[in-house]
């Protein structure tokens, strides 16, 4: 692995960085979910240097990308109806489909497995990017295991300086928590294996049929995800959620227990949306973990609103508040 500095490029640069990817370099470009950690998808050697530059166990199989949605339709079966109406709604965006594995499709990409996970991005610089490959990029998150993954190119480059050849500056990602993944189950309903900013009922209304999470059997008898075997990012500065409403009961036991700790409130704020929270949710993990903040206050979307948020913030939490009890939530451990 290369010791040296990456090189940084912009947008304009992204026909060298998809050339880069051609021949079987690494490149972290953005995308509109996180930045993603990008090579040839049909390089096993190229896709290798992906777990090596992540330190990720090599049973997790990578998301592959592609330019347009006519491409990545053509990587589905033609009896796939509903993942293909699903595609021509929601393509390209945050939205991953599990299909059959296509020929070209190296096993290092997953894990033998016999599907693989295709989407393709709909930030402009990442479809240049993958256009000018020239090939199927695949591209997990660009951070290093058990990591928040980055939505920043300073988040980006703080996590794969030095083991990649380019990192592109795009800026930040507008969506901010990884894409929606799906499957479908006998072409009549949807399985949600990670939820996204495409929520379950965005599906429903859009598709008219079921949709559903992995029931509790299906997940207690094996991932559906396999990704969703491996702890979680949990942020070093501790993560107390709290329900929502009770951001000032918990601001005040906070004050009532110490006056001078530093602490870091994660919340939507005045008119604003769930969405503009999920977007800066893990840089805002990034930026409390380097500040003196010793405990990050993040307040829970109501149920059934804004799922995606709510399953990153209670992968990343510590605990739940209850009145009275943010003591026991931050002291004993
Ligand atoms: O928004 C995103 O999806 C970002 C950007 C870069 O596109 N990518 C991303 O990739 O989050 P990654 O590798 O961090 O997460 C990919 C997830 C993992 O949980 C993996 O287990 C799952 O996709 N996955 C990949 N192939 C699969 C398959 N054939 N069946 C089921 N799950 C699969
Ligand atoms: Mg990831």
């Amino acid at each position: 692995m290369s010791t040296s500095g990456s090189e940084v490029l912009t947008a304009q640069d992204y026909s060298r960085a998809g050339e880069l990817i051609r021949e079987g370099e690494l490149v972290v470009f953005p995308t509109e979910t996180v930045y993603g950690l990008g090579a040839s998808a049909v390089n096993s050697t190229a896709v290798q240097r992906i777990y090596q530059a992540k330190e990720r166990p090599q049973d997790n199989p990578l998301i592959i990308h592609f330019g347009t949605p006519e491409e990545m339709l053509r990587t589905i079966p033609k009896d796939q109806g509903l993942l293909r109406r699903a595609v021509e709604i929601f393509s390209p965006g945050p939205l991953t489909v599990i299909v059959p594995a296509p020929a070209w499709a190296v096993p290092q990409v997953r894990h033998n497995l016999p599907t693989i996970a295709i989407r393709v991005p709909s930030s402009p610089l990442a479809q240049s990017i993958i256009t000018a490959a020239g090939v199927p990029v695949a591209a997990p998150s660009a951070n290093r295991s058990g990591r928040p993954s980055p939505t920043s190119a300073a988040m980006a480059y703080q996590e794969m300086n030095g083991r990649v050849a380019a990192v592109v500056d795009g800026g930040n990602c507008a969506v901010g928590i990884e894409s929606t993944i799906i499957r479908a189950e006998a072409d009549r309903e949807l399985i949600i294996l990670r939820p996204g900013s495409i929520s379950k009922d965005d599906l429903t209304s859009a598709l008219n049929c079921p949709v559903h999470y992995p029931s509790i059997a299906t997940r207690t008898s094996g991932p559906l995800v396999p990704g969703s075997r491996y702890r979680h990012y949990q942020p070093s500065v501790p993560v107390v959620l709290i329900p929502p409403g009770a951001v000032d009961d918990a601001v005040a036991e906070l004050r009532s227990l110490d006056n001078d700790i530093p602490y870091t409130l994660l919340t939507v704020r005045n008119q604003e949306s769930y969405q503009r929270y999920a977007e800066r949710l893990y840089r805002s993990f990034w930026l409390a973990e380097q500040s003196d903040t010793r405990v990050i206050l993040a307040e829970m979307p109501p149920a059934g609103v804004a799922e995606g948020l709510a399953d990153r913030l209670e992968r990343a939490g510590t605990g739940m508040y209850k009145t009275g009890e943010l003591s026991r939530l931050l002291f004993t451990e």
